[in-house]
């Protein structure tokens, strides 16, 4: 028989040396480490939605009656009503697991092993993730201090041979948009430039209508943030077409199983009570970041998104996320170098807010 060692020989070395996502952990688990009940956690580390998902959601999953069948693969009624809610064709859109199975899928539709990805850092983590997985090379175009993209530095990058350049707009974890512009230059490249627009209905600006002309641009979405379904993982990407049919080929059939095709279809129903908290996102946005300025030792970055970035001045960002988290308030810590020093607050209901700044105030 064949010795666990000898098995492990058989392993993708790349596998081996990739470093591992660290992903967020979920309310309980946090409840549990620092021993307090799991409703008293104040989440505010993962820009998931505080208000859910649309109550017509938790009826229409209740009344759904098809979960012993297979979902529908090529998710036609999905399909068309984001046709109606995006105004970008049917044909040009594919819905995933989650926008992570679409970055997924993307670079599995280009990368053989050894080939090039961009990545503008800081930035999400799971485009340089799945470039791993699938063998690429991330080449690392860092933003400029103001967190925009170096497009000159980009262009070349993409001139020397990259197939892929992912750009999130807004960009987690910095919060800011980059301009069609600099965009529509990158366009003019030989690369497949994906924006990933997770965080649109926050920001109000998308390239979306621009995809049936350039036969490069792809547009990824989540129902994740401002529908509130991060936890049923849909999300979908506007492709031009000559892609979406491989895509479509190369998807495991039924990749958006049938509670989260009903979920976002009755979301897509129940767009007025979602633009509702969208807009509560967005008053609060701006009132933390109000809040956030009376503290003279923190920096705030201005948001299109539902977080904010900061930067403690005082060297204690550490022992803030550390005090907070002690108290109840989950937020994100980085300490990378473009990130020295930094936290990322997911913008949470009023009373969060109010939490938050009176924890701080105590920790001057
Ligand atoms: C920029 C960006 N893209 C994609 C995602 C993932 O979205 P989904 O939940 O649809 O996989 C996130 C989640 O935080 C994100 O910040």
């Amino acid at each position: 028989m064949i010795s666990p060692e000898d098995m492990e020989k058989l392993i993708r070395p790349e596998i081996k040396t990739m470093p591992a996502y660290i992903p967020i952990e979920p309310t309980e688990v946090l409840s549990r480490h620092i021993d307090i009940p799991e409703e008293k956690v104040i989440k505010l580390d993962g820009n998931e939605n505080p208000y859910g998902c649309s109550p017509r959601v938790k009826r229409a999953l209740t009344d759904y009656a098809y979960y012993h069948l297979y979902p529908d693969p090529e998710q036609r009624k999905l399909r068309k009503e984001l046709q109606k809610y995006t105004g970008i064709s049917a044909e040009n859109i594919l819905a995933g697991s989650g926008s992570d199975e679409l970055i997924d899928l993307v670079l599995r539709l280009f990368i053989q092993p050894g080939d090039k990805v961009i990545n503008c850092p800081p930035t999400f983590g799971m485009y340089t993730f799945s470039t791993n997985v699938c063998g690429g090379k991330v080449v690392s175009i860092p933003r400029k201090p103001d967190f925009s993209i170096d497009t000159a530095a980009a262009k070349k990058a993409i001139d020397s041979g990259a197939k892929v350049i992912f750009i999130a707009s807004p960009n987690n974890p910095s919060g800011n948009l980059t301009p069609e512009p600099e965009i529509m230059a990158l366009l003019k490249c030989t690369a497949a430039v994906v924006i990933d627009e997770a965080y649109y209905e926050f920001s109000g600006i998308t390239l979306a209508p621009l995809v049936p002309k350039y036969s490069n641009l792809i547009v990824l979405r989540t129902f994740s943030k401002w529908a509130g379904l991060a936890g049923l993982r849909v999300g979908y990407g506007i492709f031009p077409e000559n892609l979406l049919k491989y895509l479509m080929k190369i998807k495991q059939p039924y990749n958006v199983n049938a509670a989260a095709q009903v979920a976002a279809l009755e979301s897509l129903k129940d767009l007025d009570y979602l633009q509702g908290t969208i807009s509560s996102i967005i008053d609060e946005r701006e009132r933390l970041i109000m809040e956030l300025g009376q503290f003279n030792w923190l920096k705030t970055y201005p948001s299109q998104a539902n977080f904010i970035l900061c930067r403690v001045l005082n060297g204690k960002a550490k022992a803030i996320h550390e005090g907070l988290r002690k108290k109840g308030i989950f937020i994100r810590y980085f300490n990378t170098p473009q990130l020295q020093d930094c936290l990322r607050i997911s913008v949470g209901k009023p009373e969060h807010t109010v939490k938050l700044v009176a924890e701080l105030k105590q920790m001057r």
